[in-house]
């Protein structure tokens, strides 16, 4: 059977012709296990108007579905609410293809895209924040949303269908044949809502919380709400909750939760990390144990959203951080989680600088350190003992 390449109906005249990427398994350090979608949205109206586009290497997908519908040439319109290249990458070949009489794009999105693209073979016409654009029937209304993640970003809003265009937020990581929300269950939305936020939106939250302070004053009435990856929103119930879980993500709200991390050499930093464990378990916390030879960065930022403590274990290796937690602390560095406190511990053979490293990362990182434990070599019981004390004064 041929694949599936037709555009699908979110809204009157709003259709969606993005592509789905089933394979890809990484978008810049963050593991995309379920693959995502490149979404783009065309609205058909007296001005045929395609919103965002999708990578490269999806672009005959694209034009296909686009295809399905109308003539890719009779364009008129051409919107980019975000300029990174899995939404924009397609973006000089269809302007060339087609010769739309105007691409849009916010004040930073027209830079972005000239210094990424430098040739796009047309003007971009710069709208700012409020701005209006009538398409016919319809009228896009722009919504500045810049650092929702990146300068550039923007929201459109279809004024008579409430439709809200809202680029990467509210987005997921998931390639899946529903496109819609309702058409999957809310454990594996939740899923990788959690997990794109964590691993995309973190750094900006306190944009995520002024975007709320701007759609509660606006009085902003929203029927759908279609992002750039992953399902479109057409069950409030399930959008609402999604805002329920952005707006504790954003305002930072930690639940009773301890995340160990943790690596090993030859067993000594485990048995460390196992009777640590035991300690944090006799409260009433909950605690992840995640050693880094089974769990990758993108699951202990997943872990790291809604912790109140991270305790990082690692052997001392070549006088140096062992490299597994080099590469996650990098990466969880970056992320700005908010986690207040933490421990470290770890054994070692001669010098034991392991801990020294991974105090003064989580230190940088504005973690509060209870305790901190080294093992010369292998743990005896008084070193058992006092990892178990550090799992408690951490709980
Ligand atoms: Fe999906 Fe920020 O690009």
């Amino acid at each position: 059977m041929s694949k599936n390449l037709n555009a699908i109906q979110i809204a009157d005249k709003v259709y969606w012709v993005g592509a789905i990427d089933w394979g890809v398994r990484n978008i810049h350090g963050y593991t995309t296990d379920r693959g995502t979608t490149y979404n783009a949205y065309l609205v058909m109206d007296d001005k045929i108007t395609l919103f965002d586009t999708v990578k490269k290497e999806f672009e005959d997908e694209f034009l296909s579905r686009i295809a399905s519908i109308v003539n890719p040439e009779k364009i008129d319109y051409i919107i980019s609410n975000h300029s990174e290249p899995d939404h924009s990458e397609v973006l000089p070949e269809i302007i060339k293809a087609v010769k739309p009489e105007k691409v849009f794009a916010s004040v930073m999105g027209k830079k972005a895209l000239n210094a990424i693209y430098h040739d796009l073979n047309m003007e971009i016409t710069a709208v700012k924040d409020g701005e209006e654009l009538g398409l016919g029937s319809k009228t896009v209304k722009f919504m500045e949303t810049r650092m929702l993640h990146w300068p550039d970003s923007m929201f459109s809003y279809l004024v008579e269908d409430k439709v809200l265009l809202t680029q990467d937020a509210f987005g997921m990581h998931l390639a899946s044949s529903e496109r819609f929300g309702e058409e999957l269950p809310w454990g594996v939305l939740k899923t990788h809502v959690s997990g794109y936020y964590a691993n995309i939106i973190t750094p900006y939250s306190s944009h995520v919380a002024k975007l709320f302070e701007k759609i509660d004053t606006s009085g902003l009435e929203v029927s759908i709400v279609a992002p750039d990856h992953g399902p479109v929103w057409r069950n409030m119930d399930n959008f609402r909750k999604v805002l329920s879980l952005y707006k504790k993500w954003s305002a930072r709200k930690l639940d009773e939760k301890i995340v160990i991390v943790y690596d090993t050499m030859w067993g000594s930093t485990e048995k460390m990390a196992n009777h640590i464990e035991d300690g944090a378990r006799s409260s009433d916390v909950s605690v992840e144990m995640m050693p880094l030879y089974s769990f990758e960065r993108s699951m202990i930022a997943l872990e790291m959203l809604d912790a109140s403590a991270v305790i990082v274990g690692a052997p001392t290796l070549n006088n140096n951080i062992f490299p597994s937690l080099a590469d996650v602390l990098t990466y969880i560095k970056g992320l700005k989680f908010k986690t207040p406190y933490g421990a470290v511990f770890g054994s070692y053979g001669w010098s034991g600088e392991g801990n020294n490293l991974l105090r003064e990362y989580l230190v940088s990182i504005g973690v509060e350190i209870v305790d901190e434990i080294k093992s010369k070599y292998v743990p005896d019981d008084k070193v058992k003992e006092e990892c178990f004390l550090l799992g408690q004064a951490v709980a």
